[in-house]
């Protein structure tokens, strides 16, 4: 007898009953939050967990002798576990709390390029990375003379991978690709780029910034060197985040950043630093912030990332077809695997117009460059139009969404 088993499913009804902010009426009609991609909300037990550690727990970390600090250090250490087990790193000596993606592409460009880039080398990305991950490159490659070069992206917004290995040549020391496209939802073979990279003997960074919410990730799978996140694009507080780097790699690197608790001792004459991944972490941290999300990550790690993900193509397929049925829509991007974002613009029609006219039937996209204006050049457009989706999102949010559209359309001629 074959036995089938069901597909897992998410319970989107009642998932929607932990984020106390999508009840309510924007202008009158039911809040349809669908610029995820931009920042997620929160469910009740990342903002319990905020207030909890304030009203309970709150106290300097690693420094004092006292319970409070004593409770406040086990938080924010029980957290980096949680980040550690989340990405399957080898050690939580791997996980550096930072202020969010940016700020871990930052340390990692000014750390390693500070040491290791030369005049004549080169750094590659792709054609579609987030600002983030292009200006901290730049900044890098002109104190060193280095170069930024840029993989090109299909017209259906997808990297090649002989286009993507014909990039690096003998002067690539380093590079540095986004997972998930936040304006395009392109999901990159990130994997075999690795390979590829590793082949050379290239360090590599991978942004998942927009891919831990959506796809479960393995640092040691995907055999990266650097993986960086942002806790507020996965249902947990803004203005933190993390940079998960290989030991070997972060120990051989400066610090970022000097100050408290990422020395071992300072006089005028020297400074010792701190061991992993403490140099990497000076001053006051945002305790509260890592406390939201490590909760963030205990409330992701309960779905299967599986039925995640289906949901959320569920979403993006629905999207896509409804979209296309718009007279006069045209999506920009139309990668064979997309996560969570679905792109667009409209003739006639400027982006913003069709985000105010959105917002006041209780609607919220993003509209805009998406911080990625080589793609809007890549595409000849000034800016697009973003839904992008998370766990409690539905069809028919989908549905009054390009209702809507059809509305934008009908207002324009
Ligand atoms: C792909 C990608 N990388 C990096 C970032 C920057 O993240 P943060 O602003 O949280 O530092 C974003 C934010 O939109 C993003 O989408």
């Amino acid at each position: 007898m074959t036995v089938h088993t069901l597909p897992p499913v998410l319970d989107v009804a009642r998932i929607r009953e932990d984020f106390p902010i999508l009840g309510q009426r924007v202008h009158g009609h039911p809040l349809v939050y669908l610029d995820n991609a931009n920042t997620t909300q929160k469910p009740r037990a990342v903002l319990d967990a905020l207030a909890r550690y304030y009203a309970e727990d709150n106290a300097n970390v690693h420094r004092s002798t006292h319970l409070l600090s004593e409770r406040a250090t086990r938080a924010y250490e029980g957290a980096r576990a949680r980040v550690q087990r989340l990405l399957n790193a080898r050690d939580s000596r791997e996980i550096v709390f930072t202020r969010g993606c940016t700020e871990a592409i930052n340390l990692v460009a000014s750390s390693w390029g500070r040491t290791y880039l030369r005049p004549g080398d080169e750094v590659v990305v792709t054609w579609m990375e987030h600002h983030s991950n292009i200006v901290p490159w730049q900044m890098a490659c002109a104190q060193a003379g280095a170069t930024l070069r840029a993989v090109p992206i299909t017209d259906a917004g997808e990297i090649e991978l002989d286009a993507f290995a014909a990039a690096l040549s003998g002067r690539t020391r380093f590079v540095s690709v986004i997972h998930v496209s936040n304006a395009l939802g392109t999901v990159n073979p990130v994997r075999e780029m690795v390979a590829i990279a590793k082949d050379r003997g290239l360090p590599v960074l991978v942004d998942g910034a927009q891919a831990v919410p959506h796809l479960p990730v393995d640092v040691q799978a995907l055999g990266c060197d650097f993986y960086t996140l942002s806790a507020h694009k996965m249902y947990g507080p803004t203005g933190i985040g993390a940079l998960y780097g290989r030991a070997a790699l972060l120990d051989a690197m400066p610090p970022y950043q000097g100050g408290g608790d990422m020395i071992a001792s300072v006089t005028f004459e020297k400074t010792t630093y701190n061991t992993l991944p403490y140099k990497f972490e000076a001053g006051t941290p945002n305790i509260a912030g890592v406390v939201g999300f490590g909760a963030a990550v205990d409330y992701l790690r309960q779905f299967d990332m599986a039925a995640v993900t289906r949901h959320e193509a569920d979403l993006v397929e629905h999207a896509t077809a409804r979209l296309d049925a718009v007279p006069g829509v045209r999506l920009i991007g139309r990668a064979r695997h997309r996560a969570g974002v679905v792109s667009f613009v409209m003739d006639g029609v400027h982006p913003h117009d069709i985000g105010t006219i959105l917002d006041r039937e209780g609607i919220a996209i993003r509209t805009g460059q998406h911080c990625a204006q080589p793609v809007m050049d890549r595409y000849g457009v000034p800016a697009t139009a973003r839904a992008s989706f998370a766990v409690y999102n539905t069809l028919d949010e989908v549905d009054a969404f390009v209702d809507a559209l059809r509305t934008v359309r009908e207002l324009f001629g």
